[in-house]
């Protein structure tokens, strides 16, 4: 059977363009079911337990897991952003106060890598993939980039501990190799590059059209 030309071009054939035109993201407006979802996927979390907060923004993510579990015994925040960071920091200390909350301003993958201590939960909100593409270059470049990221949040992780992800992945048609253009990676790319940096039990939590929750275990 000849392959039709649509078999690696979908957009190509008009009832499928029809279908994805506006209806391949999942759409601003459910953020908070996916941000829900990496809750759902959590372990339970008690007083002895440490959650790292990796790229927190203004503290979303953990304010989320701090409602869940407030009997939380640690959380540890990092951000470059400084005024993001401070926010972050009052709204878990006004959340938990009764835990231990640190702030620590920091990037993940520059050269100065990370430091941390470790804990034994990481949760990442939609950071790697925008802020690789933010960076601009090739995807290569990107790719970099990631992999250094990746082995700074290993580093975070305490050995038998998790990391939890939540990103956007790419558009179904997001096309190019290492000297292309730098794009957000498909979900076995993503899969492949949190594996490759030493993670296990690498799975896909949830997914929902470009949305995704990758969780992974530090051996
Ligand atoms: C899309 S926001 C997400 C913020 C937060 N995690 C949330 O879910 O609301 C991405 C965040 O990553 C931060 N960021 C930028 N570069 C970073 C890096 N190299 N390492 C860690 N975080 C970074 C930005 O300042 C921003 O707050």
């Amino acid at each position: 059977m000849s392959e039709t030309p649509w078999v690696n071009a979908p957009w190509e054939h008009p009832d499928w363009y029809d279908i994805h035109d506006t209806a391949w993201t999942a759409g601003p407006e459910r953020e908070p079911e996916h941000y829900g979802e990496l809750v759902i996927a959590l372990p339970p979390l008690d007083a002895g337990d440490h959650l790292l907060d990796a790229g927190c923004g203004t503290g979303k993510l953990a304010a989320l897991v701090a409602g869940g579990y407030p009997k939380l015994g640690r959380v540890t925040l990092l951000e470059p952003n400084a005024l993001k960071l401070e926010r972050a920091v009052a709204k878990l200390r006004e959340l938990l106060p009764k835990a231990r909350v640190d702030g620590v301003p920091g990037s993940l993958g520059e050269s100065a890598g990370v430091t941390v201590e470790a804990a034994n939960v990481v949760i990442v909100g939609s950071v790697l993939m925008p802020i690789m593409e933010l960076r601009g270059g090739a995807l290569a470049d990107g790719l970099a980039w990631l992999r250094a990221a990746l082995r700074d949040l290993v580093r975070c992780i305490r050995p038998g501990g998790w990391l939890y992800d939540v990103e956007t992945l790419a558009a179904p048609w997001a096309r190019g190799g290492p000297t292309d253009p730098v794009r957000r990676l498909t979900l076995p790319e993503l899969v492949d590059e949190v594996a490759r940096a030493g993670l296990d039990a690498v799975e896909c939590a949830y997914r929902f059209r470009d949305r995704m929750i990758v969780k992974a275990r530090r051996p």
